[in-house]
């Protein structure tokens, strides 16, 4: 309740139990209140004019949005956070501010698939060119890095194939040649891997998925250093995409028990993952933490755990199967459902759609499937798995 339970010196879960909390704020009520809100009065014609007092209007935060932002800072070791209506919001918000007409963006291959599209069509009619790089690139970054790149985007590991990123080598060949490096960190979270320690300028959070942790709610946050703060303060307060007061709340109320969740999440994924393995009817199993996966050194070396989504490859020889085999999966599954997002407390399925990566190529053994495991049993989990693989292999 004081001060030194923030401390940094504190445990992870004592710290999401009390960032971004004053109750003595809020006569003493443990939560802050959800302030809906657009005016704020002014006591006198003088502050009017001024706007000298802390909170102005409600686009531009309030007490519900600055207790999350507070705690997200703490998390990421941040100058600033914004927070936004959604995940994808919170990718295409620091894009606008960091580039303009006549810029180069480097964007890696195996990014978010809506983050590409953007910047085919929104930044490439604002006259922003776009290369996409290899995510293994590392420090061979320099060789794409024009006098105009402004922007270097991440995203480790990505989230279909999970490709891990040398996130520091890239950092340093980035700013050498003056440029911002960006990073979408939703798979690891601030608690498995702190972009900002690492040399990332400006971390991304699609926080829908475990801060919020219920599948019930859209909302992002971009949290940046010194350098990028202010930049993206001030396209914030253009745009005025501000995140709305339950979502905040309720995202705030998601980060208490985070640690608790993600430990299950991570715990219960790779029990499966490992099971997986040696599985038949499947290929591959794409995870970092998995010491098979060719990024797994990355992880090791970078991250200090793994989340609750990973991916399958089918072995499937005859790509004329793959559509076949794959559905008949998905149909068979009882517990998972079949649906996009992850982070929440249910397990999902998808097939990925890795038709638009033009380097880092789709695997060749068979379709992806990817899996959310939720905070279901695993051997309940587990029995719905082999059932479906069971399916595929008989279809
Ligand atoms: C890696 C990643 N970034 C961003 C987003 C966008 O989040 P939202 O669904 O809140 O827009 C997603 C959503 O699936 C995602 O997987």
């Amino acid at each position: 309740m004081t001060e030194k339970s923030k401390s940094t010196t504190k445990g992870i879960n004592t710290r999401l139990a009390h960032l971004g909390y004053e109750p003595r704020s809020f006569h003493g009520f443990v939560n802050p209140p959800v302030v809906h809100a657009s005016t704020v009065l002014f006591p006198d014609a003088a502050t009017l004019a001024s706007r000298d007092q802390k909170y102005t209007y409600g686009t531009h935060g309030t007490p519900t949005t600055d207790a999350l932002c507070e705690a997200i800072n703490a998390l990421e070791g941040s100058a600033g956070t914004i927070v936004v209506p959604s995940g994808l919001a919170a990718v295409t918000v620091p894009l606008l501010a960091y580039l303009q007409a006549g810029d180069h963006i480097l964007i890696v291959d195996s990014v978010y698939g809506p983050t590409r599209r953007f910047c085919n069509t929104t930044l490439r009619r604002f006259g922003v060119e776009t290369t996409y790089y290899d995510p293994m690139i590392g420090a061979g970054i320099d060789a794409l890095m024009r006098p105009n790149t402004r922007l270097v985007h991440t995203e480790a590991p990505g989230s279909n194939t999970f490709e891990m990123q040398d996130i520091p080598a890239i950092a340093e060949v980035a700013h050498a040649r003056g440029a911002l490096v960006s990073m979408d960190n939703t798979w690891a979270t601030p608690l498995f891997f702190k972009p900002l320690d690492h040399g990332v300028d400006i971390s991304i959070h699609a926080a829908t998925k475990y801060p919020a942790g219920h599948s019930d709610i859209l909302i992002g946050s971009v949290s940046a250093n010194e350098k990028a703060w202010p930049a993206l303060l001030d396209t914030f307060t253009n745009l005025g995409v501000c995140a709305g007061p339950d979502d905040s709340y309720m995202t705030l109320r998601g980060l208490r028990t985070m640690g608790v969740r993600l430990e299950r999440h991570q715990q219960s994924a790779l029990a499966i993952a490992r099971e997986l393995e040696s599985s038949a009817g499947i290929a591959r199993v794409l995870h970092p933490a998995l010491e098979s996966f060719p990024g797994h050194g990355i992880w090791k070396r970078d991250f200090c755990g793994s989340s609750g989504i990973f991916s399958i490859v089918l072995d499937v020889a005859d790509q004329d199967r793959w559509k076949a085999k794959s559905h008949a999966f998905l149909d068979a599954l009882e517990i998972f459902g079949l649906g996009y997002s992850w982070g929440g407390y249910e397990s999902l399925a998808v097939i990925a759609n890795l038709s638009d990566r033009t380097v880092a190529k789709a695997p060749s053994e068979g379709p992806v499937i990817r899996l959310q495991i939720g905070l279901e049993d695993v051997s309940d989990l587990m029995e719905d798995i082999n059932r479906a693989l069971a399916a595929s292999l008989a279809a």
